[in-house]
Parts: C-alpha cells; structure tokens; sequence
C-alpha cells in the first residue's frame, strides 16, 4: 500500500525536559478536512509548531507523499507543502495586506506567478482586495485570519494547517471563512484545523482526532466523533 498523503508516526514533542506529545499518530488523505480537538493546553500548537519545523521532535517522524520532513528545518516543511496559519495570525501589523500576502510567496522557487496568486487570493477574499493598501493593523479581526489564511495560501501549499480559526471571531465571520476554506480545499488543498470551537470544527471536517494531555484519544470521522458520547461531554456540552 502507498504512503498516506500526509503521515504522523508515534511522534513525541515537547519543550526541553517537559514533554508535550506522546506517540503521536495521525493522517490527511488528499482533499481532506481534518480537525484536531482539544481542550487548553492539550498540545495542539505545539503539534502543529512541530510539523512546521519550529519545534523539533524528540521521536517518530512527519512525512509528506513519502517524504520525511521533521527536524527543526522550517524552510523544508514550507517548501515541501506545509503552510502554518499560526495562533493569534501574527501578521506584520505595520505592512499592508498586500505586503502580508507576498511574505507568503517569498520561499517560492517560481516567483512568475506570485501576481497570479495574488489576484485569486483577492478574489477568494474580495474584502482583502478592498483593503489591500491598508496597514494590517487596521483589519478587523475575521479579515487578519482572512489576510493570514490568504498568506498562507500564497505559498502554494499542499497541506494548510489553522491554529484556531475562530477565536475571537462572530459568527458570521467564521461562516464566511468556513464557506472560503471548503473553496480552498475544493481546490486541492489539504486542511489540518485546530478548532477550539468543536461544533465548527467538526461541521468542516471530514474527520477528526481528538488530543487529551498530548496523547490522540479518539480518531474517527466527524459524524462518529459528534456522536460519541465521551467527545459530547467533554467539549460539546451535552451528553
Ligand atoms: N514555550 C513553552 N515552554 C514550556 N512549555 C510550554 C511552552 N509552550 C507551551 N507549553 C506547554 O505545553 C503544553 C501544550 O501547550 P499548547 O500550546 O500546545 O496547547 P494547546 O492545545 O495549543 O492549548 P490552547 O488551546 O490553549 O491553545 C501546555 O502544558 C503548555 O503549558
Ligand atoms: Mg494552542
């Protein structure tokens, strides 16, 4: 059998002596939704800091179509794919959207269609195309997960990964977002989603896993995982 797209193999992680995630395991097929649930503290970001090569694993390995990019190498997990929405978006605040967006692009090896890109991503997000010349700064806070979003997608990802979609953001800010990313992964991208809100991330996802204290505790699709009762009453509120 071929390799899964994207594959996480009994991975461990932490922050010096304090170890974070325990044997990890965890797959994206290709054209997937996957959310990763969780409660505070769970390891989420630092899951996703690992893959993006910010942190370095301790054990087990990340593979993208076969090919292993863990270590602590944040320019291999970009250039092979792997774009990281981070937590709190972390714009450049004193640089217009557009200026954010082309950060996006600068690792490409091809910059020919940077303008290209450009114009989609302004299209997709037809709000970002009207505040283009505006300071990040000034952007509300469902158009700076728009920029981020657009940011992450000028680097021509194979696989997105959003650290926390929704917080901090109404409703219909999340609505118009999600209707965005189900375009995005229609397109061909992959999407591993950190959602706080669990209802949202499960609406989105095709499947998902749940991590408890840094281990996976539950993985199924996102009807099964609605319909688990320990999933309900941990983080859906209703048992
Ligand atoms: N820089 C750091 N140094 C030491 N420990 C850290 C560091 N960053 C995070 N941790 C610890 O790692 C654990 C996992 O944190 P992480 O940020 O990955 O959780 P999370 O699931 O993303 O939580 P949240 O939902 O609050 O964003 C926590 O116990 C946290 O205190
Ligand atoms: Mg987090």
């Amino acid at each position: 059998m071929s390799d899964p797209f994207f594959q996480i193999s009994q991975l461990e992680s932490g922050y010096g002596e304090i170890q974070v995630l325990w044997g990890i395991d965890l797959t994206v097929n290709e054209g997937e939704i996957v959310c990763l649930i969780g409660s505070n503290g769970a390891g989420k970001t630092t899951l996703l800091r690992t893959i993006s090569g910010l942190m370095s694993p301790t054990a087990g390995s990340i593979k993208i179509e076969g090919r292993v990019i863990a270590g602590a190498d944040a320019r291999l997990a970009l250039t092979s794919g792997v774009a990281h929405v981070p937590e709190g978006r972390r714009l450049f605040r004193t640089m217009s959207v557009k200026d954010n967006l082309l950060m996006g692009a600068y690792i490409r090896k091809a910059p020919g269609d940077v303008e290209d890109d450009l114009e989609r991503v302004m299209t997709m997000f037809p709000r970002l195309a009207e505040r283009a010349n505006q300071d990040a700064s000034t952007l509300s806070g469902g158009e700076q997960q728009m920029c981020a979003i657009g940011r992450g997608i000028m680097s021509r990802p194979k696989l997105l990964m959003i650290d926390e979609l929704s917080l901090g953001l109404a409703p219909r800010a999340v609505e118009l977002l999600s209707e965005t990313l189900i375009e995005i992964n229609k397109s061909g991208i992959a999407i591993l989603l950190v959602e706080q809100d669990v209802m949202t991330a499960l609406d989105l996802a095709h499947r998902g896993y749940v991590i408890d204290r840094g281990r996976i505790t539950f993985a199924a699709s996102s009807e099964e995982l609605r319909q688990e009762p320990a999933v309900r009453e941990a983080y859906i509120g209703a048992a």
